[in-house]
């Protein structure tokens, strides 16, 4: 019989969409959940019905029924909170980023081999219906040879800043946000060695007081020649997400091509027999799936389909992907990128890889 997954959730934030994927999962229960705030413990418990909260990760790490911590607090926080809970001996899934850079990176390797746990990445555009299918196709060969990946991920999120820890030291537009479109692009590329690109702090993000690039275009190139472009722009109007989604990745390949967005459930397709127009398909069907709260604010669905596929791995002795491994990784090149953004050079992701072996 399968194990099902006791989890413990941190950060009730966006911790919000992991309650309700635990509780309509078969595959999970709920062991407690936890923030400093005790005003949003008792909303999350009035809001789903839950008798039992902490303020206190210690206590909630103590917990001898918790095999699973979801760790949802602000990306600076990240890596402390990751080794607390394999220390504890508790597997984690981290939502993005993994981390804010690579400074722990060795260490996290080190006490993750030594406590031998697992530690998932929850890069939730994966896990959103057409990214899966997207997946599909292309595991399915549909795409012929692929060439190019054009990831981007657009969005006027001025809102964000007025978040404290947006000011706190460590946040940046492309850690925070951009490893949307830079996961997916490595998910498809996963042997990128060059990257090259450019990046502006636009005058609205600098009227907050902050010095982050926000508009941002990369070429990351891979070991074959096969290349991805990735673009990001957060802090300035956008055409609107009916015309441009916010989250975007399409695979161009010899036998066809494909677009998978968000957050419109929307999936274009154009492979043999070739049309002149692609096809779309909608899944209106699942909508209150992926949204289940007010105004599309959190994506439960993605998060139910992300923490299920890790438990249907661990049940099945395999280790679920994204892992410590493949997130360092892909902060390896988005280390690349700032540099390369810093220096206007074409920096080698083996360089900076280097710095944690
Ligand atoms: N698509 C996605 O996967 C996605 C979407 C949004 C946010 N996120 C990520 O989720 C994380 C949280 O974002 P958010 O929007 O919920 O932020 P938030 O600020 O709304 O929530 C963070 C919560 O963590 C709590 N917290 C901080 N330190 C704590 C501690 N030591 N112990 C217990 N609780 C603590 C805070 O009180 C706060 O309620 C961030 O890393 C963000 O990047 C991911």
């Amino acid at each position: 019989m399968d194990h099902i997954f006791t989890m413990g959730v941190l950060g009730l934030g966006e911790g919000r969409s992991v309650i309700s994927a635990v509780l309509n999962s078969k595959m999970w229960e709920l062991g407690n959940i936890c923030d400093l705030n005790e005003e949003l413990c008792k909303e999350r418990c009035q809001e789903f019905g839950i008798d039992k909260y902490t303020t206190s990760y210690e206590e909630m790490l103590k917990d001898p029924k918790i095999d699973v911590i979801g760790i949802y607090t602000p990306d600076q926080l990240h890596a402390r909170h990751i080794k607390m809970a394999l220390l504890a001996g508790k597997h984690v899934i981290c939502t993005k980023p993994l981390m804010i850079n690579l400074d722990e990176a060795k260490e996290l390797i080190r006490v993750q081999k030594e406590t031998n746990k697992a530690v998932f990445v929850g890069q939730s555009s994966r896990y959103f219906e057409p990214a899966l299918r997207q997946r599909r196709d292309y595991e399915a060969g549909k795409h012929g040879e692929v060439e190019t990946i054009e990831t981007h991920y657009i969005s006027d999120s001025r809102w964000f800043l007025e978040r404290a820890w947006s000011h706190q030291q460590g946040f940046s537009w492309m850690y925070n946000f951009m490893i949307h479109a830079v996961d997916l692009a490595v998910w498809y590329l996963p042997e990128i060695e060059e990257v090259y690109g450019l990046g502006v702090v636009s005058e609205n993000t600098r009227s907050y007081g902050l010095d982050v690039p926000d508009t941002l275009k990369f070429i990351l190139k891979n070991k074959d020649g096969r290349f991805a472009s990735v673009t990001g722009a957060y802090a300035a109007p956008t055409l609107g997400s009916a015309v441009e989604q916010s989250i975007s990745c399409t695979i161009r390949g010899s036998k066809g091509i494909s677009r998978a967005g968000y957050p419109k459930l929307k999936y274009y397709t154009n492979f043999e027999p070739v049309q002149k127009t692609a096809k779309l398909q909608e899944f209106a069907d699942k909508h209150g799936y992926y949204f289940r709260f007010e105004n599309e604010s959190h994506h439960a669905g993605e998060y139910q389909n992300y923490m299920e596929h890790f438990a249907s791995d661990m049940n099945r002795g395999i280790t679920p992907k994204p892992d410590l491994q493949e997130g360092i990784h892909t902060l390896a090149v988005m280390a690349a990128m700032e540099q390369a953004m810093k220096t206007g050079n074409v920096v080698k992701v083996s360089d900076i890889m280097e710095c944690i072996r």
